[in-house]
C-alpha cells in the first residue's frame, strides 16, 4: 500500500542523539577462554571482534537508557521537565513491569512525561522510532525522546557457543522534534509475521512458561536461535525493505548518503548494500566494535557519524529481528552534526584547562 502523505504534513525530526556504552570489553579472545570458539571464525562469520558488557548486576537496561537520555539532555541543553514522551525499545527490560521508559522517566527527571516500552527485538529502535513520529506529525507532541536499550548479556546463555559471541550492552537516544522545513522521517514500511516465531525467542518467564526450576534447567530464560535459518530471512527481509522504500520515493543509489543497517552479521549488510547498489563507503558499520546491541544498534551508529552528518542528506534505516520483525525508514538528516559535535569538543577542551 502506498503511504498517504500530507502536503501540510508536519515532519518529525532527530535533532539530538545521547548514547551508553559500558566500559568492559570482551574480545573475541577473552571468548576463546570461555567457549570453543575462535576469532577468526567470529570475525569472519559476523564482522565481530570485541562487544561491550555491563557487568554490574545491579545495573540494566533502564540505567543504560538513562544514561543515553542524559548524554542527549546535556548535550542538547534540554531540561528533562520539557519532554513529552520517553519510548524505550528494549526486548530486556529491567522487568516485565513496571516499564523501562517509567524507569527512565524517574531518573532523568521527565516530570511531564508519558511513555511506555515496545517490543520488537532488533527492529525495535525502528518501530519506535516510526511510532514517536507520528506523535509528532499529528501535532499532539513537540518532544519526544526515543530510546533502544539492551543488556543483551542479561539473557545470553554463556555456554551457548553459538548465540554468546553476537551480542553486546548498549544503549542510545534520539530526540524527535517537529522540523521547520522538510526533513525528518518522511516514510517508514514496516512489517511482522509470527510463522517462524520460534526460530527465534526467548520461551521462558513469560505467561506461558512461567519460572520453575525446570524452565530454568532447560535455559528457557536464555535467547534460542537457529542462526542459519534467521539468516536466510533477515537478508531477504532487509534487502526487500530498503528496495520498497526506495521505489516508493524514486530514490537511486546517488540520492542516498548512508545505508543505516541493523547490525546482527556484516554479511547480511553486505549483501544488503549489494542488492541495492550501493559501495560499501555508503553504509555504517559498527558491529566489529559493539556486536549485535539490538535496539541500540541503529541510535549507535548515529551517534558515531553525528559529526559527518548534514542537514539533508538521505539516510535508509534497515533492520530485521526476532519476531518477525523487518522494515526500513525513509530518513533525510535535519542538522549538521559537527557544529553539535564540535561544541562538545569545545566544552570539554574548556572544562579541561
Ligand atoms: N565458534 C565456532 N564455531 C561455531 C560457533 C562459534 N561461536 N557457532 C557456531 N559454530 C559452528 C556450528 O556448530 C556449525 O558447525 P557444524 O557445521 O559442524 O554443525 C558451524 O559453525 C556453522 O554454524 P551456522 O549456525 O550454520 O553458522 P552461520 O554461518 O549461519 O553463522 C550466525 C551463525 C552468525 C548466527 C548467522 O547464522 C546469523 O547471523 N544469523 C542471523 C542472525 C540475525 O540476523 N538475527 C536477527 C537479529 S537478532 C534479534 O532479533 C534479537
Amino acid at each position: 500500500m502506498q503511504p498517504a502523505i500530507n502536503s501540510a504534513m508536519r515532519y518529525a525530526a532527530i535533532t539530538a542523539i545521547g548514547r551508553f556504552l559500558p566500559d568492559e570489553r570482551l574480545t573475541n579472545a577473552d571468548l576463546e577462554r570461555i567457549v570453543d570458539t575462535d576469532d577468526e571464525w567470529i570475525r569472519t562469520r559476523t564482522g565481530i571482534r570485541e562487544r561491550r558488557i555491563l557487568r554490574d548486576p545491579d545495573k540494566a537496561s533502564a540505567y543504560m537508557a538513562s544514561k543515553a537520555a542524559q548524554d542527549l539532555l546535556e548535550k542538547r541543553g534540554l531540561d528533562p521537565e520539557e519532554i513529552d514522551v520517553i519510548i524505550v525499545a528494549t526486548i530486556t527490560p529491567d522487568m516485565f513491569f513496571p516499564a523501562t521508559a517509567c524507569l527512565v522517566q524517574e531518573s532523568i527527571g521527565a516530570s511531564n512525561a508519558w511513555g511506555f516500552d515496545l517490543s520488537a527485538a532488533c527492529s525495535g529502535f525502528l518501530f519506535a522510532l516510526a511510532t514517536g513520529a507520528q506523535m509528532i506529525e499529528s501535532g499532539r507532541h513537540e518532544k519526544v525522546l526515543v530510546i533502544g536499550s539492551d543488556k543483551m548479556t542479561g539473557i545470553t546463555n554463556f555456554e551457548d557457543r553459538a548465540t554468546c559471541v553476537l551480542f553486546g550492552d548498549a544503549a542510545a537516544a534520539v530526540l524527535l522534534e517537529p522540523d521547520p522545513g522538510e526533513c525528518g522521517i518522511i516514510d517508514f514500511y514496516q512489517r511482522i509475521d509470527g510463522k517462524h516465531a520460534d526460530l527465534l525467542s526467548m520461551p521462558g518467564g513469560g505467561s506461558l512458561n512461567p519460572p520453575t526450576y525446570e524452565t530454568v534447567a532447560k535455559g528457557m530464560h536464555f535467547l534460542q536461535q537457529q542462526g542459519r535459518a534467521v539468516f536466510k530471512y533477515a537478508v531477504d527481509g532487509m534487502a526487500r525493505s530498503a528496495e520498497e522504500i526506495m521505489k516508493r520515493h524514486n530514490l537511486g543509489v546517488d540520492d542516498i548518503r548512508y545505508l543505516v543497517p541493523h547490525q546482527a552479521n556484516q554479511r547480511i549488510i553486505h549483501t544488503t548494500a549489494r542488492q541495492m547498489g550501493l559501495d560499501s563507503d555508503k553504509v555504517i558499520l559498527n558491529i566489529d566494535r559493539y556486536g549485535n546491541t539490538t535496539a541500540a544498534t541503529i541510535p549507535l551508529c548515529f551517534a558515531d557519524r553525528e559529526s559527518e552528518l548534514r542537514r539533508g542528506d538521505v539516510l535508509i534505516l534497515v533492520a530485521f529481528g526476532g519476531g518477525f520483525t523487518w522494515g526500513s525508514c525513509y530518513l533525510r538528516w535535519a542538522y549538521d552534526g559537527s557544529k553539535v559535535v564540535g561544541k562538545e569538543a569545545e566544552v570539554r577542551v574548556a572544562a579541561e584547562l
